[in-house]
């Protein structure tokens, strides 16, 4: 979040029940080094009081094109942001501000300024796949509004489904691309991400597994898909998945490599964060194996590795990422991967370290490139590795 550091922000809060979430979007852009002004509109103060904004953000908030100390209020606050964020976007604020309708301090605002605007839509299913709404998103899209779609989860009233307000680390991972100028660095290239940890059966009810998460590979995609890559996710984990991600659902290595391989074949980036088990029963039986029979001998047999085959039919052209989950030796291990299995990169972590790797919301990595070049990414979150992990990948994309 180094690019929102002195920059000045305005943060939007339009009235649906996520507006308490801007709250921790507002405190963490805060707590970045940004300078964030709050505006909220009349509908917003039935969700949050305009106290804890003021609290929280850099000014007192800013409620109403009247009440302000000064007399255009929305002209001084759009002409000074760097980035304009809203978050909640009611089905209304889109409308209203694909129109122009300044009827508001927000809309005004919006509509005053020249700085890069992402809204963050939220509302009910029903709302959010209406036509009307639909039409009013693609519009301010073509007009280079990003847009940081909702997420498919519990609404309010107990309903579920898509229209939730997009997690917080999206949100700022939105602000973060747009201020560093990384928005669509990946458009019209086609990114293929593999997520989570492997299952082998061991019989009709058991597998053996580890504790891989899939969050990296999940803000992998996630960050892809927002820099305006098309984007596919071969996952053994079942995640909100956003729209515009192509998801396959595999379970065993042998899947995962069916899947991979037949999608690597069109790809341009591919980018293999799945903790892959390296051995499986060698027979997995039929039904359950029951206690009676004593204590089972399972044998192993090896997997195929995916990132070796991967690295092995490399096109020209395409770029290679592997992970390397160690314990122990991480850089000359990974070095060791990096050029086994023909990787341009390889994102290395230390598992056994506080916070790091395995189902954690954080991780720390050392990011190795096949010239030799490293850079250290100390404990951050697993979407700011993503964008270091995307941003490496475009520098190796570059070199003559
Ligand atoms: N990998 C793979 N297929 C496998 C095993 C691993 O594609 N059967 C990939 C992982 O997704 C990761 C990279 O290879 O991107 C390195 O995985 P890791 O488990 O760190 O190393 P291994 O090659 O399995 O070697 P070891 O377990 O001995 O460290």
């Amino acid at each position: 979040m180094e690019s929102v550091r002195g920059r000045r922000i305005v943060l939007g809060v339009s009235g649906g029940i996520a507006a308490y979430k801007s709250v921790e979007v507002c405190r963490r852009l805060v707590d970045a080094g940004a300078h964030v002004s709050t505006i909220l509109t009349e509908d917003a103060h039935r969700f949050i009081g305009p106290v804890t904004l003021s609290a929280l953000s850099s000014e007192p908030v800013h409620t109403s094109l009247w009440d302000d100390t000064s007399p255009i209020p929305h002209t001084r606050l759009g002409q000074n942001a760097d980035l304009i964020v809203v978050a909640p976007a009611t089905a209304r604020v889109l409308a209203a501000y694909a129109m122009g309708l300044s009827h508001d301090l927000l809309i005004a605002t919006l509509i005053a300024t020249r700085a890069q605007v992402v809204v963050c839509p939220a509302m009910h299913t029903e709302m959010w796949e209406h036509p009307s709404v639909q039409d009013n998103v693609a519009l301010l899209r073509s007009r280079g509004v990003i847009v940081v779609e909702p997420q498919s989860g519990r609404l309010a009233g107990g309903d579920v489904g898509t229209g939730r307000l997009a997690d917080v680390d999206s949100i700022l991972n939105a602000i973060d691309n747009a201020l560093s100028g990384r928005t669509r660095d990946l458009e019209g290239l086609s990114v293929v991400v593999s997520a989570g940890g492997t299952r082998e059966p061991i019989d009709a009810v058991r597998v053996l597994a580890n504790r891989s998460s899939g969050k990296q590979g999940y803000a992998i995609a996630e960050q892809a898909l927002a820099r305006g890559a098309q984007v596919t996710l071969v996952t053994t984990v079942d995640r909100v998945t956003l729209p515009g991600i192509t998801r396959v659902d595999v379970e065993t290595a042998q899947q995962m490599f069916d899947a991979m391989t037949a999608q690597a074949e069109h790809a341009d980036i591919v980018v293999m964060s799945a903790a892959v088990a390296d051995f499986r029963p060698f027979v997995a039986a039929a039904g359950k194996i029951k206690k009676e029979g004593g204590v089972p001998e399972i044998v192993l047999e090896p997997t195929p590795d995916i990132l070796a085959a991967l690295g092995a039919s490399k096109r020209k052209g395409q770029t290679l990422v592997g992970f390397a989950a160690e314990t122990s030796n991480l850089v000359d291990n990974a070095k060791g991967k990096l050029a086994r299995k023909n990787l341009d990169l390889i994102v290395a972590n230390d598992v056994s370290a506080e916070g790091v790797g395995f189902s954690h919301d954080t991780n720390a990595v050392t990011i190795l490139a096949a010239d030799g070049s490293c850079r250290q990414v100390g404990l951050s979150s697993k979407h700011a590795i993503a964008t270091e992990v995307l941003d490496s990948v475009v520098k190796v994309r570059s070199a003559p």
